[in-house]
Parts: structure tokens; C-alpha cells; sequence
């Protein structure tokens, strides 16, 4: 008998994309793109989770879900313990340092970076001899330089509207990223069929595109 697999799904556009390719390889439940505030659906051997972005990969590092989709933004910032399985290729943006189109932040005071990535900055920043303050914001970032908050900005940059109508740019890239299928390690052992057999249909249907 298949088992179960529990999937864990970040809510809004990256979300519904990962479905969509699931529904098409099989894995289709009905009533998970329906707009309702239900937060569960199981059918067959599926069972799909809507969660926080940020939080798929607790889910799945915990076993609550089995497996479960995430930006390699999150993997790099939290670090959790899963199998990463599959680039999804798609969720394509950049982490960047942004700041106030042409102005270069002097280099002889401590850099205010604003962010939500603190880790990723951090780390960014350590290879660099310079001292930094790092500004933990949790939305709206592109704000922090403009009311004179912090000097950059490390955040996505998905299509750069945000940066251009706000009068910012890139200053530097930090690291690519895109959506990945990731996998609870204790969950590969005990249902290796069934995730190794989604994970084939996802490298598949990828190839064919
Ligand atoms: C993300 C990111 C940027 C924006 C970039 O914000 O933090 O603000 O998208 O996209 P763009 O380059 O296509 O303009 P999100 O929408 O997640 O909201 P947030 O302000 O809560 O971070």
C-alpha cells in the first residue's frame, strides 16, 4: 500500500505554481487552489499543508510535513536539516544589497544594513573587513534607506519594480535563487518509494521543459 505523503505548500504565487506542477504529474486534491481559509486537503495518498513561506521548512525539518516546497532564500537563512532534493527552476530572484541609486555609503563608518535575511547578510558581510549593524525588518525593507534607516539593504529582487519605484538599485549579488522540493530525512527512509517516486516524476517533468 502507498503511504502517505504529507506536503507542506508556501501560500500565495510560489505556492500555486509548485501545485500546478504537482496536480500535473498526479498529485492532484481537490479543492487546494480553491479560496477558502481551509487549511488542509488530503486525497488519495496526498495530503497538502498551506503554511507561512518562511515556515515550510520547520514543517518539514520537524516531520510534520513530509515534503514540501521552499525558497532557497529560506534554506540559506535558517539552515535546516532536509534533503534537498530538487531546484524546482522556478521562484527565480536574487538576494542583493540594494541602496539609494548613486550613492555610494562611505567606508569609513559601520554599514546599517536593513534586512530580513540577518544570517545571509551576516555571512555576506564576514568575508568582507568591514563593520556592519545589521536592522532586523520583517516587510516593507525598501523603506530603511529612503527615511535614512540604514545605508543598504539586503533583500530579493525578483523583477526590480520595488527597487526602481522607490529610487534604489542593486549595489551587489549576494546569490541566485529558485524554488526547491525538499524532503524530512527520517520521512526519505521510511517512504523512500513514494518520495523518490514524486521526486523522478518533478526531475521528469523539468527536463521536458
Ligand atoms: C519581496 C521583496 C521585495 C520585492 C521584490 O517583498 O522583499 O520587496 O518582493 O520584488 P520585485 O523585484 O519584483 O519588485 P514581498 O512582496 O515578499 O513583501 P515584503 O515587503 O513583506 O518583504
Amino acid at each position: 500500500m502507498e503511504k502517505v505523503i504529507n506536503i507542506a505548500l508556501p501560500k500565495g504565487r510560489l505556492g500555486e505554481k509548485a501545485y500546478k506542477m504537482l496536480e500535473e504529474l498526479g498529485y492532484g486534491c481537490k479543492g487546494v487552489t480553491e479560496n477558502s481559509r481551509k487549511l488542509i486537503f488530503e486525497e488519495g495518498n496526498v495530503r497538502y499543508f498551506w503554511v507561512k513561506p518562511s515556515d515550510v521548512a520547520i514543517y518539514v525539518e520537524r516531520g510534520a510535513a513530509d515534503v514540501g516546497v521552499v525558497g532557497k532564500d529560506i534554506l540559506e537563512e535558517y539552515t535546516p536539516d532536509v534533503y534537498e532534493m530538487v531546484d524546482l527552476g522556478f521562484g527565480k530572484c536574487r538576494m542583493c544589497v540594494a541602496g539609494i541609486k548613486g550613492v555610494v555609503p562611505t567606508g569609513d563608518r559601520t554599514l546599517r544594513i536593513a534586512t530580513k535575511f540577518v544570517n545571509i547578510a551576516k555571512q555576506y558581510y564576514a568575508s568582507q573587513s568591514r563593520e556592519i549593524e545589521i536592522i532586523k525588518l520583517n516587510g516593507s525593507i525598501e523603506l530603511a534607506p529612503i527615511l535614512g534607516l540604514s545605508d543598504v539593504i539586503v533583500d530579493i529582487v525578483e523583477t526590480g519594480t520595488t527597487l526602481v519605484e522607490n529610487n534604489l538599485e542593486v549595489k551587489e549579488e549576494i546569490l541566485p535563487i529558485s524554488a526547491r522540493f525538499i524532503s524530512n530525512k527520517a520521512a526519505y527512509r521510511f517512504k523512500s518509494a513514494e518520495i523518490d517516486a514524486m521526486s523522478d516524476k518533478i526531475r521528469d517533468w523539468l527536463a521536458t521543459r
